[in-house]
């Protein structure tokens, strides 16, 4: 590991610091995202423990009064970045988005306190409750019918934006005939080719004037509204969210909240079998007003590892076409998989290599008995940064860097790389 790799990381961390909270990149994403900023917070957590938790307190003094931690906050207005506050309207302060995102903080903070003293333990009761509440929130406002299956309401919810597991949802809905014009700024700062297309922006936005003319009613978006679709990443990091949060509790010695957070969790579990598609050997997505499933394997499939998900007999099945798409690419591991015919290798999440998603499977193969596998993922990571730099995704073919570059959370997970790259560290 070349010590200047991770000086470059603690740079981009630095340089992306707003005062507090850490944008993804300059220009491309100028305000705080959800999960990118709890993965800016584990990074700083390896050299700058008080600014790891800072980052994850602005993060949570968001959080809406029903428990939602948004996934954009809009601190100040930046004519940079496409929908910004005055699309949302989401009537909080600070303003924000009105949808969540992959709910990783609870791991990542977890974390922190497992490698950290006494200090980091008060820091962590502090967030506790915020943490329960957004999880409540979700296990309410994302399963209002108590499956025990995560639904998102919206492609952005997931994080995945554009992967194909949407594309059915997608294609469910009518594109409000009222958007009006508007100006894209993504494709402003990063080639059209890396990025979704303008279509799904319609759709996307459709979505969005859903939300806002109902005035964020979560429980109307969720029933009504153009798009509900079930995550496997969603429902796996939230399952594996859990269980951390399980263990904090335990260590916080909060008993009733522990109670409430082991139901949780066997709720989660025994949804997950709703997800396995047997047409694919893999935990997919699925429409959940249609029954659709996703027809393809992806990078949030074998997150099943991370959430200790899935029978003996999947996982082997899933053992089997994960070597298959190891075997198939040169960087691990592809958001979608190569052998299908929605396959691109440089369009977002329609196959590109991103590395937090690598950390949380790898990770997971690990604590599976699966370090070989963990191992080669996370050497793909270090040699995809050595390679190319610190850029929001990655060629899973050539390692070419793509879309924003100087990228936060790819610097962070760099950093994390370095103090153990056996897949066993955080998120
Ligand atoms: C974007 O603007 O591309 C973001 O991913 C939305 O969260």
């Amino acid at each position: 590991m070349p010590n200047s790799a991770v000086s470059e990381a603690i740079e981009i961390l630095r340089a992306n610091d707003r005062g507090g909270y850490t944008i993804p990149t300059a220009r491309l994403y100028p305000y705080q995202w959800n999960w990118d900023s709890a993965f800016a917070a584990l990074g700083f957590s390896y050299f700058d423990r008080a600014r790891a938790w800072r980052e994850l307190d602005l993060l949570f003094e968001a959080q809406w009064a029903d428990g939602m931690v948004p996934h954009i906050v809009f601190r100040r207005n930046d004519p940079d970045y496409f929908p910004g506050p005055a699309i949302w309207q989401s009537g909080t302060e600070p303003q924000s988005s009105g949808i969540s995102q992959p709910p990783v903080a609870a791991s990542i903070v977890h974390d922190m306190v497992v490698r950290g003293g006494v200090a980091d333990l008060n820091r962590a009761r502090a967030l506790f409750p915020k943490l329960v509440d957004w999880h409540r929130w979700y296990l309410a406002a994302r399963d209002p019918d108590g499956t025990g299956v995560i639904g998102i309401v919206h492609p952005w919810e997931s994080g995945r934006d554009n992967c194909p597991d949407w594309d059915s949802g997608m294609a469910g809905v009518t594109i409000a005939p009222d958007l009006g014009p508007y100006h894209r700024r993504d494709t402003d700062h990063v080639d059209p080719a890396e990025r979704p297309s303008t279509e799904q922006y319609d759709r996307y936005l459709t979505m969005v004037k859903f939300g806002r003319d109902c005035r964020w009613n979560q429980a109307e978006i969720a029933r009504n509204g153009p798009f509900f679709m079930a995550d496997p990443g969603i429902h796996f990091i939230l399952t594996r969210a859990n269980r951390d949060l399980l263990a904090l509790a335990d260590r916080l010695g909060e008993a009733e909240a522990a109670a409430e957070i082991g139901d949780w969790i066997a709720r989660l579990e025994a949804g997950a079998g709703a997800l396995w598609n047997p047409a694919v050997n893999a935990f997919c997505a699925k429409d959940l007003r249609s029954g659709t499933f996703s027809d393809g394997l992806t990078n949030a499939s074998v997150l099943a590892w991370y959430a200790g998900a899935g029978t003996a007999h999947q996982q082997e099945a899933m053992l089997a076409e994960t070597r298959r798409i190891l075997d198939r690419v040169e960087y691990a591991f592809p958001s979608w998989d190569p052998d299908h015919p929605a396959f691109e290798a440089r369009r977002y999440w329609r196959g590109p290599v991103w590395l937090v998603m690598n950390a949380m499977i790898a990770r997971g193969l690990a604590e599976c008995g699966h370090g070989d596998l963990a191992r080669r993922i996370d050497a793909d990571g270090i040699r995809l940064t050595d390679l190319s730099g610190f850029w929001e995704y990655f060629d899973p073919l050539i390692g070419a860097g793509l879309g924003g570059p100087a990228f936060t959370w790819t610097a962070a997970i760099r950093i994390a790389l370095a103090h153990d790259a056996t897949g066993k560290r955080a998120a």
